[in-house]
C-alpha cells in the first residue's frame, strides 16, 4: 500500500467516529459544511487553460478514485491518463467525426418538410431510436447535432483527459461503481482548485479497435467515460445548472409521504 492509502485508509477509520460526534451538532437549516458545499458547487467545466496540471496532482486524483467504494468491494477498474496535446486533439476529431457520421443521415432538419429527403431521414431516425433510444435522447442527440456543426466540442481542449476503463466482469452493475469512481476523481480535482467535465461521447473511442489499441483498452475492459481535467479558464459556461426537485416517497412507521 502507497503511503498516500495508508494515510488515506487511517483517515478513514478515523473519521468515522468524528462523523457520529458532528451529525448531533447540526440543527435543522445549519449552513452547509465544507464537503456539502463543494458538491453544491462544482460545475461542469468546457473550457481550460492551457498550462498542464502537475502530474503529481493526477496521481493524487486517482489515489482518492481508488478509495471509491464497490460492489463486494471488486474495484472494477482501472485508468488511462493522456496529457498528450496532440493525441488528445486526435481523440477529438474522431469523436466529431462520429457525431457527423451518426448526425448525417438522422438530422431530418436539415431537409424541407414534404420532401423524400425529410421523409428517409425521419424513418431512419424512428427506428435508430427503437434501437439506441438513449442515444438519440433529445440532450446527448442536441450535442451530437452541434458537434457536428463545430458549434461545441467533445473534449473541450483539455491539458489532460483521465479515463476510467470499466471491467465488464465487475460485480453486479459495474457501471454504477464506474460512477462513482468518477465522482471520487472528480470531486478531489475540485477540491484542488482544478476544472472537469464527464465526456460520455468519448464511449465512441470503445468501437474503434484502433483507439482501443492506442489507449491500450483490452478485453474484458471498456472505455464508456472520460473526464477532461485542467485549470479553469474564466467562469464556467453555466454557473448555476437547474435541478429539478423530483419527488421522493418517504416512509416512515408504516406511513407513506411525498416530500419534495
Ligand atoms: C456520465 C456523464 C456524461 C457526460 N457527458 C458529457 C459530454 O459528453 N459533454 C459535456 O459537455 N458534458 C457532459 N456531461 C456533463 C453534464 O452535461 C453536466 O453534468 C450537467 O449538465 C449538469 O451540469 P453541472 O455538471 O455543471 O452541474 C456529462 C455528465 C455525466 C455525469
Amino acid at each position: 500500500m502507497s503511503d498516500i492509502a495508508k494515510e488515506a485508509f487511517d483517515v478513514k477509520i478515523a473519521g468515522t467516529d468524528q462523523q457520529e460526534s458532528k451529525t448531533s451538532e447540526i440543527e435543522e437549516g445549519d449552513p452547509w459544511n465544507t464537503i456539502e458545499d463543494a458538491f453544491l458547487k462544482r460545475r461542469s467545466i468546457r473550457k481550460f487553460k492551457k498550462k498542464q496540471v502537475p502530474a503529481h496532482l493526477i496521481r493524487r486524483i486517482l489515489e482518492v478514485g481508488r478509495f471509491a467504494p464497490s460492489q463486494g468491494n471488486c474495484q472494477p477498474w482501472k485508468f488511462v491518463v493522456v496529457r498528450d496535446r496532440e493525441m488528445i486533439t486526435e481523440m477529438e476529431n474522431f469523436c466529431a467525426d462520429m457525431c457527423r457520421k451518426i448526425n448525417g443521415p438522422l438530422d431530418y432538419t436539415a431537409h424541407k418538410k414534404g420532401t423524400f429527403a425529410r421523409w428517409r431521414s425521419e424513418s431512419i431516425l424512428k427506428l435508430f431510436a427503437k434501437w439506441q433510444p438513449s442515444t438519440v435522447h433529445p440532450i446527448p442527440f442536441g450535442a451530437v447535432n452541434l458537434i457536428a456543426k463545430n458549434r461545441f466540442k467533445v473534449f473541450h481542449h483539455p491539458p489532460t483527459v483521465i479515463i476510467p476503463l470499466m471491467d465488464t466482469r465487475g460485480i453486479g452493475h459495474p457501471e454504477v461503481d464506474l460512477g462513482i469512481v468518477g465522482t471520487n476523481i472528480v470531486m478531489a480535482a475540485h477540491s484542488l482548485g482544478l476544472g472537469t467535465c464527464w465526456v460520455g461521447l468519448a464511449s465512441f473511442l470503445n468501437n474503434s479497435p484502433e483507439w482501443r489499441e492506442r489507449l491500450g483498452v483490452e478485453e474484458p475492459y471498456s472505455l464508456v467515460e472520460a473526464i477532461s481535467v485542467g485549470y479553469v479558464l474564466g467562469k464556467p459556461m453555466q454557473n448555476t445548472v437547474s435541478r429539478e426537485t423530483h419527488e421522493t416517497l418517504w416512509i416512515e412507521d408504516g406511513i407513506k409521504d411525498l416530500i419534495y
